[in-house]
């Protein structure tokens, strides 16, 4: 029988056996304490000097920071106990001890919790943002999934660019050169003429020498596309997933988002229609505020906060210059210099977290962007087929899991948010 933290509650009364590690300690010399993690969740054991076996209180010092131990005691409700319940110790064994553990309660500076990034993973914190990703993940697929999508995830082996060709990483495959995948979105596009609603999740790699908040070297994406749909069906989607994301977290993660300070007043509004600006409303909003903005180029981070904190809710900022956007984005028909592009900006200054599209349908007009992007028509011989063969409009995004789960916990940097996040002058551990 296995015992955990979570499920205490259903043997009060009950001799149980817990396996985890020494949070904390503390004690006198009638009574001792130990918080003991398991993963689930912290439960306090009591160990009272007379009632616990003698030999149990003698060795308690044993129990250093992230010693890994067996507690044997009686479970009792106690409602100030941090889980709700709490063990009458009897005794303990030692599994695997720990000496001078690096981490310890007093404060750390980030470049050491970095260093230590497989050991900080054990603390609190840490802990609920992982659960809040995990939920958020779970979202994902379910939204989806729940939808009529079909999952059809994208190779990371590549042999072309999706976004550009000044972040590519490349590497060896076998005699031939191979990238890694910066998105998923062109073999979608494939998936979607074949089975109509797809997504895809997974890894996404961008060498972008950037060391903002925002940045990651590899974050996971996921990319729906949609056949028959416009930049408007797109926005509509785009804004059901995140409102659904959203109050999903904030239903099954409350726990969680508690530990980790968040005000969650401001994601209870996250739901129902979005403000829509197109880029030049946008534009003429973040020149008032910030003059060295030239209208016509992309937004930086402070720009997308500018038009964040205008509005409680996430905003769509659509039909940017055409100019500045991938080869792949279908122009607007009505006036060419705009194309039927939207990025979603996150509210409190989080700024973009989805970016996305109506795709380009022509053939002729796709093989001429191809070339003003100089790109080599070659590597796309298989992508131009869909244009060949039953082209079709069709329209979707692709939100990033880690600047979403920063700005659903709160988090300053999306460093916290990836298991083992890669950043530019980090790879370690
Ligand atoms: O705006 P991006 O570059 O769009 C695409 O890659 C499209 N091909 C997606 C599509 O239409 N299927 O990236 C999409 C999202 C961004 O809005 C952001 O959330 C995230 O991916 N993202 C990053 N997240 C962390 N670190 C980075 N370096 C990121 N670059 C993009
Ligand atoms: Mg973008």
């Amino acid at each position: 029988m296995r015992y955990y933290i979570d499920e205490l509650h259903k043997y009060v009364g009950e001799t149980v056996e817990l396996k985890g590690w020494v949070y904390n300690t503390r004690g006198s010399k009638k009574i001792k304490f130990l918080i003991l993690r398991d993963g689930t969740g912290l439960c306090q054991c009591i160990f009272f000097n007379g009632d616990c076996e003698d030999e149990a209180f003698d060795k308690f010092p044993e129990l250093t920071q992230e010693t890994c131990v067996k507690v044997t005691g009686t479970v009792k409700a106690e409602p100030r106990s941090p889980g709700g319940y709490e063990l009458s110790a009897k005794t303990f064994e030692v599994i695997a001890t720990s000496q001078d553990y690096p981490i310890t309660p007093k404060e750390h500076g980030v470049d050491f919790l970095m260093n230590h990034r497989h050991l900080w993973l054990r603390s609190k914190k840490q802990h609920a943002v992982m659960r809040v990703r995990s939920e958020i993940i779970n979202a994902i697929r379910s939204f989806f999934d729940d939808r009529g999508f079909t999952c059809t995830d994208a190779p990371i082996f590549t042999p072309n660019a999706c976004e550009g060709t000044s972040t590519l990483f490349s590497t060896k495959y076998f005699d031939d050169k191979a990238y890694l995948s910066q998105s998923g979105q062109l073999y979608m596009e494939a998936t979607a003429a074949a089975l109509g609603k797809v997504y895809c999740f997974g890894p996404t790699f961008r060498a972008e020498k950037s060391k903002t908040r925002r940045h990651l070297i590899e974050f996971w994406m996921v990319e729906p596309e949609v056949a028959f749909n416009d930049l408007y069906d797109n926005m509509e989607l785009a804004e059901q997933f995140v409102e659904y994301i959203v109050q999903r977290t904030l239903k099954n993660k409350k726990h969680e988002l508690e530990i980790l300070e968040r005000d969650i007043s401001k994601l209870e509004p996250i739901k129902g229609s979005f403000p829509r600006l197109h880029y030049s409303e946008a534009a003429e909003m973040i020149k008032k505020e910030n003059p060295d903005f030239v209208i016509g180029d992309d937004f930086g981070g402070t720009d997308e906060t500018i038009i964040s904190s205008q509005f409680d809710k996430p905003v769509f900022v659509h039909h940017f210059p055409t100019a500045i956007k991938a080869f792949y984005m279908k122009e607007e028909p009505e006036d060419k210099q705009f194309s039927l592009s939207c990025d979603l900006l996150a509210t409190e200054g989080y700024g973009e977290i989805i970016g996305g599209g109506q795709r380009e349908e022509s053939l002729q007009v796709i093989e001429s962007k191809i070339k003003e992007h100089d790109l080599n028509l070659d590597d796309f011989s298989w992508y131009r087929d869909l244009r060949r063969y039953g082209s079709f409009p069709h329209s979707g995004f692709g939100l990033g899991i880690e600047r979403t789960v920063a700005w659903i916990c709160g988090l300053n940097h999306v460093r916290e948010t990836i298991p083992f996040p890669r950043l530019y002058g980090r790879l370690h551990p």
